[in-house]
């Protein structure tokens, strides 16, 4: 019988960390995942759940520490689900996610590159790092207003009134927000009942000029109950420079919806990453760490040295982040995304950067036939987790740039693409770019070179 069975207390060490951040132990040759577990910790662990291949089980005491754990600075921590690396100092945070990308890829991709062959960008703004910030509503089980963040693990909200990750600035906006809005009357959405009027509000921030556009999230696409909210802010925080409703009456889904109503101010924000400027929406991807995008877009120039007589195709485009940075190096650049308000925003990022080289580009590319567009010599690739759709891998093996350069925020979508471009592709250098420090994210940039046959 197998020794992990539910409710069995047990000392036990751990081997590894899983990519959902879980120490990764093995007891005769099961396998049990340790939520808060640090390779190489010793802990009094009780088994929670026991399934037929694995199980899980919490820690009740933790024997010996590892020397790279340090106590987490947000006094949110145990009850936040967002920075679940806060409890790992910084350069071995950033060699966990090296190593978590680098098991992924020989996992799923049958893939084996060295982690020590894994180039590091670190954060250079470890805290208060985010641009842009969504925090949800909801009512709780005595009908208060809870607006904060998801429990770990869980979709009821906890308030977090401070946290490490946002603008001061902006925080004080949310804050205020909160503590107003129930005594307006404006009613928080219930998850079990799925009745309610607010979602969540958040906010887009440039902290260049210090501008931010503030957005609530509601269910309906009547304003009014939030008047007399609009009526106290108004005047009263000098950042805030736009104001927008964004409606989602879907009750099964508490993110973003479809329509956006601007309630005030300018329509669009500005953004900046080094020296090009962008408009963005509301609803619009913008990299969420400013910084760490310039120097991400940095790097994918320098991998893409003498490039510049030729053709380049920036898939997965949003409002055009990248694709400036690329019309100064190459002659044309085939912008591509689904999103309307991102095509929309990135024809007026067009003209506000003078990149007449740019072709912008509404399209699908889960269908698109890409291969109507010029022969590119170069193809980069940004996508969403979901990463590369397959008719796009097998529109790109049959184009068959000498490049690609491939964006990734989940390893495991980009192991599985990396292995569909195995036998025409081979990885000439692989990064990861630490854009979301204290959380167990990041970005990976590859660079793959066309196998001569
Ligand atoms: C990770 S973002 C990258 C955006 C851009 N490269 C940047 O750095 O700002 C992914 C983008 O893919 C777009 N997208 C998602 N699914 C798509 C699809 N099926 N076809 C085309 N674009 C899609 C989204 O609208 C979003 O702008």
């Amino acid at each position: 019988m197998s020794s992990l069975q539910k409710g069995t207390i047990l000392d036990i060490v751990a081997d590894d960390l899983n990519s959902s951040c879980e120490g990764l132990c093995r007891v005769n040759g099961q396998i049990l995942f340790v939520p808060g577990l640090l390779p190489g910790e010793k802990a009094c662990v009780k088994i929670t759940e026991a399934k037929k291949k694995y199980a899980r089980g919490t820690i009740e005491k933790i024997i010996d520490k590892a020397h790279f754990r340090e106590e987490p600075a947000c006094p949110h921590y145990d009850q936040c689900g967002g920075c679940d690396f806060m409890h790992i100092k910084y350069d071995k945070a950033l060699e966990l996610k090296a190593h978590i990308v680098a098991e992924n890829l020989k996992r799923l991709g049958h893939i084996s590159w060295g982690e020590k062959k894994i180039k590091k960008i670190p954060a250079e703004n470890k805290v208060h790092y985010r641009n842009k910030f969504i925090l949800p509503v909801r009512e709780g089980e005595k009908g208060e207003f809870l607006c904060g963040a998801f429990k770990r693990g869980a979709r009821s909200v906890v308030p977090i009134p401070q946290c490490l990750t946002q603008d001061l600035a902006a925080r004080e906006v949310m804050n205020y927000i909160a503590e107003k809005a129930p005594r307006y009357g404006i009613r928080p959405f219930n998850e079990k009942t799925k009745e309610g009027y607010l979602k969540g509000i958040g906010y887009r921030l440039e902290k260049r000029n210090k501008k931010m556009m503030l957005i609530f999230i509601i269910s309906s696409e009547d304003t009014a109950p939030l008047q007399p909210l609009l009526d106290d802010i108004d005047f009263r925080f000098g950042l805030i420079d736009s104001i927008y409703a964004n409606v989602n009456p879907d009750p099964a889904h508490t993110g973003m919806g479809g329509k956006s109503i601007h309630l005030g101010g300018k329509e669009y924000l500005d953004m900046y990453l080094g020296k090009a400027m962008y408009k963005v929406g509301p609803a619009t991807f913008f990299q969420i760490n400013s910084r760490q995008a310039e120097l991400m877009f940095q790097h994918v120039l320098s991998l893409l040295p003498f490039e510049r007589w030729g053709a380049v195709w920036d898939l997965y485009s949003g409002v055009g982040a990248l694709t400036f940075y690329l019309a100064s190096e190459f002659k044309r650049v085939y912008a591509v995304d689904v999103n309307a308000e991102s095509v929309l925003m990135a024809e007026k990022n067009k003209e506000r950067n003078f990149a007449d080289n740019v072709t912008v580009i509404r399209g699908d590319l889960e269908s698109l036939d890409v291969t109507q567009l010029e022969t590119p010599e170069v193809v980069v690739t940004d996508p969403p987790r979901s990463g590369l759709s397959e008719s796009l891998t097998a529109q790109l093996k049959k184009v068959c740039p000498s490049k690609i350069v491939l964006i990734s925020c989940d390893s495991a979508t980009l192991a599985r693409d990396l292995d569909r471009l195995s036998g025409e592709y081979a990885i000439k250098s692989l990064t990861v770019v630490d854009m979301f420090p204290m959380t167990r994210h990041v970005e990976t940039v590859v660079l793959l070179s066309r196998v001569e046959k």
